[in-house]
């Protein structure tokens, strides 16, 4: 098992302003304080700097657009970059429903420029997050390996799919070091209330109906974004160029119990549940198979969901005022469209 096979001394992070960039680069700074951290991001409804606000001074910010290669170009020149971990994206399946064209120009387009812009600056490592909605939907049994087939539903997938073949063109092409995480779905703080956990907290603590798609008996595997950015860090030191590697915490739940869960937590009652149309395609069940990156790295999620849980509702109950900020200007906007007719 490989300790460590690379040391980074320059780190841009795309999307770091984002839910799960954004706890990525805490733990970065936490665990490698020597290394200058860089965070670029266009500051799109989902990124926030208040999300970094802890860790001022201990990284550079640059505004800019992933598919702009001359601003990339520079960021990568003028900060000596020699890794970059790539998870700037449009991350939402519904949005991706609602209007899809800028997925595919942010996460395929962004990805091609920031691959391009990244080999002809010589960079080491490049970090592609990507997603297990990349293989489409499972029955009942089994979880996805490595090597399950990529077969994506949504807008959202496909776009991350493509994205994906980009990465593994380069690396077979052009040699490039390129290494792609595929994780399960992330809970904790800082992420978007348009997501299924802290739209349901946010909603139950407002006493407002808690939207549930179909029959509720979709199966998400969650994993909290600490012990994935934990994951991450562990890929970009000691990652093989050009694996693929599965995240995930073997921790499947129907959505209909992390509802009823998360109305126990709160003391609210189940009256407050509304079972809505259906998503269009809505992927029946994810589960990770992540053998590869604890038998090769490693690496193991440490924190107990029942605790991670109980202490993301806390940080909602706690970051009223960030929830309200975020969740002002579009967002009612969007949340009117997508529940409006279900
Ligand atoms: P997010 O929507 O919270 O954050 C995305 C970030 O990317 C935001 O800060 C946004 O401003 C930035 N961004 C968007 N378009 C950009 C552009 N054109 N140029 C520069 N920055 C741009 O997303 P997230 O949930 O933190 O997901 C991050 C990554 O992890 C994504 O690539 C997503 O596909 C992947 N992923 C997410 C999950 C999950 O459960 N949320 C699971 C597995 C993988
Ligand atoms: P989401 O958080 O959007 O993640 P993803 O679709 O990428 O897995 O949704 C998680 C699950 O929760 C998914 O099966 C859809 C479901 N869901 C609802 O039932 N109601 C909602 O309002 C939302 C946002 C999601």
């Amino acid at each position: 098992m490989p300790t460590q096979n690379f040391n980074p001394q320059s780190v841009l992070v795309t999307g770091g302003a984002g839910f799960i960039g954004s706890n990525f680069v805490r733990t970065l700074i936490e665990r490698r304080p020597d290394t200058r951290v860089t965070v670029l991001d266009k500051l799109t409804y989902a990124g926030n700097l208040e999300n970094l606000a802890d860790l001022e001074g201990q990284y550079s910010f640059l505004r800019a657009d992933i598919t702009d290669a001359e601003a990339v170009r520079a960021a990568l020149q003028s900060r000596d970059i020699d890794a970059v971990v790539h998870f700037a994206a449009e991350s939402h399946v519904d949005r991706s429903i609602l209007g899809p064209m800028v997925f595919t120009h942010t996460n395929v387009l962004g990805t091609h420029v920031m691959l391009e812009e990244s080999r002809a600056a010589g960079v080491e490592r490049f970090i592609h997050i990507s997603t297990d909605e990349v293989y489409g939907s499972l029955g009942p049994e089994g979880a996805f390996t490595e090597r399950s087939p990529i077969d994506p539903t949504s807008p959202y997938a496909a776009s991350k799919a493509a994205s994906d073949l980009v990465v593994q063109s380069y690396i077979k092409t052009f040699d490039f070091p390129a290494i792609i995480t595929r994780c399960s779905n992330n809970y904790g703080p800082y992420q978007f209330p348009e997501k299924l956990i802290p739209l349901m907290l946010i909603n139950a603590m407002n006493d407002k109906p808690l939207p549930v798609y179909g029959d509720g008996m979709n199966v998400r595997d969650w994993i909290h974004t600490r012990d994935h950015s934990l994951a991450v860090l562990r890929v970009l030191e000691a990652g093989a160029p050009g694996a693929v590697y599965n995240v995930g915490s073997s921790n499947e739940w129907p959505n209909i119990e992390i509802v009823k869960l998360i109305l126990r937590v709160l003391g609210k009652p189940e009256s407050l549940i509304t079972f809505v149309k259906d998503r269009p395609a809505h992927d029946r069940r994810y589960a990770i198979d992540s053998s590869k990156i604890k038998r090769e790295l490693g690496w193991e999620a440490e924190t107990d969901f029942d605790a991670g849980i109980a202490e993301t509702i806390a940080w909602y109950r706690e970051h009223e005022d960030w929830w309200r900020r975020v969740m002002s200007g579009e967002y009612m906007e969007y949340y009117d469209k997508q529940y409006a007719n279900r």
